[in-house]
């Protein structure tokens, strides 16, 4: 699909990476190349309504039978990340390379596969087909991996202070999985995957992503 540049940032809760998109916006347009930020979930307005199902639900509201409904299975849960990437990619990210703009996004199917694939075991390969099935195939030309050990990254969100989501209250375990995961789908597309340690100051890790980018 892609005329224009697409760059996706993936890692764990509290890995940096609105930073990072923040820094590489900036140097982008200093370039003077017109850039689209966003993320998923919740890019459109479609998205977002969806972001706060999927990242806040709460369990508990009754079902019309009167019984108490539990909580968003793995599965719907793995379908509306699915929904919100189809329309996204079809409503702003599709259009925005087709006129040749840069798109910086945080994450992207890889979030799926490591958070519902291995996080939810639901499995990495039915979660990229189901993906991939989602976008008609799209995938970015560049995608860094921000890694952070799951203790780090919940000092750090921790330090944040803000109340956890549904993902963010997952246990270490669930973290950990998910870090697995994101390290392995780096391994199996290195020419894709620019992986990057977490805890490098920030300015370092913007001045590599920046060399990766120059070359694309
Ligand atoms: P994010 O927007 O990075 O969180 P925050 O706004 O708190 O920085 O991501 C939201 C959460 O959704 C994050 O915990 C990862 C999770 N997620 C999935 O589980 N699957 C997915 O496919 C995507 C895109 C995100």
């Amino acid at each position: 699909m892609s005329r224009g540049l697409w760059i996706t940032l993936e890692g764990g809760d509290g890995a940096g990476k609105t930073t990072q998109a923040a820094l590489l916006q900036e140097w982008f347009e200093a370039a003077g190349r017109t850039v689209v930020r966003t993320r998923e979930p919740g890019g459109t307005a479609v998205g977002r309504r969806i972001r706060e199902i999927v990242l806040h639900h709460r369990a508990g509201a009754p079902a019309s039978s009167g019984a108490e409904e539990p909580d968003i299975g793995a599965r719907a849960e793995a379908l509306l990340f699915a929904a919100d990437r189809a329309h996204h990619i079809e409503a702003l990210v599709g259009p925005a390379l087709e006129r040749g703009d840069v798109v910086i996004q945080d994450r992207y199917l890889d979030s799926s596969v490591a958070y519902q694939g291995a996080g939810r075991v639901l499995g990495a390969d039915e979660i990229r087909d189901l993906s991939l099935w989602a976008t008609d195939g799209a995938l970015p030309d560049l995608t860094v991996l921000l890694d952070i050990d799951a203790a780090s990254a919940r000092a750090r969100l921790d330090a944040d202070d803000k109340p956890f989501d549904r993902m963010e209250a997952e246990k270490a375990e669930f973290h950990t999985r998910v870090r697995e995961a994101f390290l392995a789908l780096a391994e199996a597309e290195p020419e894709r995957f620019l992986v990057l340690d977490a805890t490098l100051p920030a300015s370092e890790l913007a001045e590599r992503i920046r060399s990766r980018a120059a070359e694309l």
